[in-house]
């Protein structure tokens, strides 16, 4: 591409969409031509022949170049980047679901069409993790990923555990400060993280993982019990991605995780979001910063149209080499394991307990299970299942810590 001004048509003028044109009216470099949205009603900060509602005045638009999709539903933004590859533009996305829910699709469109699909944005906002993973970590084998990949939860949790909100108090709030949605669902039930690293593990591993085969827990169940065993412990509780690579397997879950305070995860609080990158020659390294948010997430998507400007696109080079990985939860994992139900041997899943306690209104166990039994567990209604990092040191059992090991003997 020359460098001559890059014509942007941009679908979305919400959140992201606003902070990107005030981005770009800073800029020569880049021009926002028309923006497509939804409602006809909604009050608009620029005049209204800025904007169309209808896809095909940018689709069919010979002078725009790239599409910038920032739109806040799946199946329409498919769409949208269906139809723009079709007729030769290449697109960026921040839409992580619509990514990780197609992704063979999406590899597919964009060498049938050898146009680029640039999506930096998606995963942790403004963290530069996807062109890292691509290019800088290319080099060697990456044998982790893991940390934090949603603020809404993190600032949740932060609240609960540093500064004595109840559950409902620290999601209000983070609604409040725009942190949340107002259908929190998919945040707090980590399936927005679990998007983020099936992209993630695509360029780390280059493993088509879709987010439904990843084993995943949100924070909606955490309790009092948990904040109380993480404080005895001194002990943080973040909402945890993770994909470790084991030979030629590889297992990942979203979970609650236990970590300890003075942790490099600990210290990532509110809405700030952190990834770990181990590699073979770099050991383990970390990238903090803000996950969301207009103008951090609007940089990300501005990253991804300046590289246009040089032919940028994915090599996916660790895919294009992955012929034998296997995906497995067949791994042994550290865990709380809550149980509001007194009665039942809950227990017998576990292959090594550390400690645990029983009374007639509940159960609690620590100890070491497969991460397919964990999983299988925290399905049921009454479950709360925790990981245990394993730098971890428990010196606080539950109180009456001899009630399930007197069973179990
Ligand atoms: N917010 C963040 O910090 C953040 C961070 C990382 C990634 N993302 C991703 O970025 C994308 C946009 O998020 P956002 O927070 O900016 O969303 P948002 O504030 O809810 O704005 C969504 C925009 O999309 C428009 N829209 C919805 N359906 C449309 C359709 N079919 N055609 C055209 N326009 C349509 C809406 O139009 P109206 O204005 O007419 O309603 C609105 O302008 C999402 O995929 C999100 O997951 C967001």
């Amino acid at each position: 591409m020359s460098n001559k001004p890059l014509t942007i048509g941009l679908f979305g003028f919400g959140c992201v969409g606003q902070g990107l044109w005030k981005i770009a009216e800073q800029r020569s470099d880049i021009q926002i031509k028309k923006i497509c949205v939804k409602s006809r009603h909604k009050p608009r900060p620029l005049p209204e022949s800025y904007f169309t509602y209808n896809p095909d005045d940018i689709l069919s638009d010979p002078e725009t170049d790239v599409v910038v999709e920032l739109i806040d539903d799946a199946g329409a933004a498919l769409q949208i980047l269906k139809n723009a590859l079709q007729k030769g533009k290449h697109v960026v996305t921040a839409n992580k679901r619509m990514l990780a829910e197609n992704l063979i699709e999406v590899l597919r469109l964009q060498r049938q069409h050898n146009r680029a699909v640039l999506y930096e944005a998606a995963v942790c906002g403004s963290i530069p993790i996807i062109r890292t993973l691509e290019e800088y970590y290319a080099h060697q084998e990456i044998t982790a990923i893991d940390g934090i990949f949603n603020g809404s939860t993190n600032y949740i949790l932060t609240r609960v555990l540093d500064e004595n909100r109840t559950y409902a108090e620290a999601l209000h709030e983070a609604q409040k400060a725009g942190f949340a949605e107002a259908d929190p669902t998919l945040d707090v039930e980590g399936l927005d993280p679990r998007y983020k690293l099936s992209l993630a593990i695509l360029h780390a591993f280059g493993m088509v993982l879709l987010p439904e085969q990843i084993p995943v827990a949100g924070i909606s169940k955490i309790g009092k019990e948990e904040v109380r065993f993480a404080r005895q412990n001194g002990l943080s509780l973040k909402l945890s991605v993770g994909a470790v690579k084991e030979g030629n397997r590889i297992f990942a879950y979203v979970l609650p995780q236990f970590v300890p305070v003075a942790g490099a995860l600990a210290a990532v609080r509110h809405e700030f979001n952190a990834v770990h990158i181990t590699g073979s020659y770099t050991g383990k390294q970390l990238l903090v910063g803000k996950g969301a948010g207009s103008l951090p997430t609007a940089l990300a998507v501005l990253s991804d149209i300046a590289a246009l400007h040089h032919n940028y696109r994915y090599a996916y080079t660790k895919y294009a080499n992955a012929a034998s990985l296997e995906f497995t939860t067949d791994v042994s994992v550290k865990a709380w394991v809550r149980f509001s139900d007194g009665s039942g041997n809950h227990w017998q899943a576990f292959t090594k307990i550390i400690g645990g306690a029983a009374n007639a209104s509940g159960q609690v166990v620590v100890g070491e299970l497969p991460l397919d039994k964990l999983m299988a567990l925290q399905e049921q209604n009454r479950v709360t299942a925790v990981l245990i990092a394993d730098d971890c040191t428990i010196s606080t059992l539950p109180a009456d810590a001899t009630g399930v090991m007197q069973q179990v003997a």
